[in-house]
């Protein structure tokens, strides 16, 4: 895992969700209830984009079938057998920080170091 700058310019103000492309990662930055956070892109039930979702109670609700996941640690409501993952998030004065995954060409590069 490593972690990664969220540039100012990447970010929409007046977006609540929306879809970030950092290091060769999509995922879904979210501002609910005056906190940030960062989920997977894609609907684990059926592959819907969160962006045209909404959060409730501190949960994101998929636009397309309605499966709600958590925001704390992104599992499903009862009974939907799913979850999400939550990427770590780490705000340092005005800066933005989310960690990601090492994608498999950083891995293949650190191993012919
Ligand atoms: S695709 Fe998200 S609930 Fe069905």
């Amino acid at each position: 895992m490593t972690w990664h700058k969220i540039p100012h310019s990447a970010i929409d103000s007046k977006k609540a969700i929306q879809q970030i492309k950092l290091a060769g990662k999509d995922f879904c930055l979210i501002y609910h209830e005056e906190k940030w956070h960062a989920t997977s892109i894609k609907c684990p039930h059926a592959g819907a984009n969160f962006t045209g979702g909404w959060c409730e109670n501190g949960r994101l609700i998929c636009p397309y079938h309605r499966h709600s996941f958590a925001l704390g640690d992104g599992k499903g409501a009862l009974g939907q057998y799913n979850a999400i993952t939550i990427y770590r998030l780490e705000q340092k004065d005005s800066e933005l920080y989310i960690e990601l995954p090492e994608s498999i060409f950083t891995k293949l590069a650190n191993i012919f170091k």
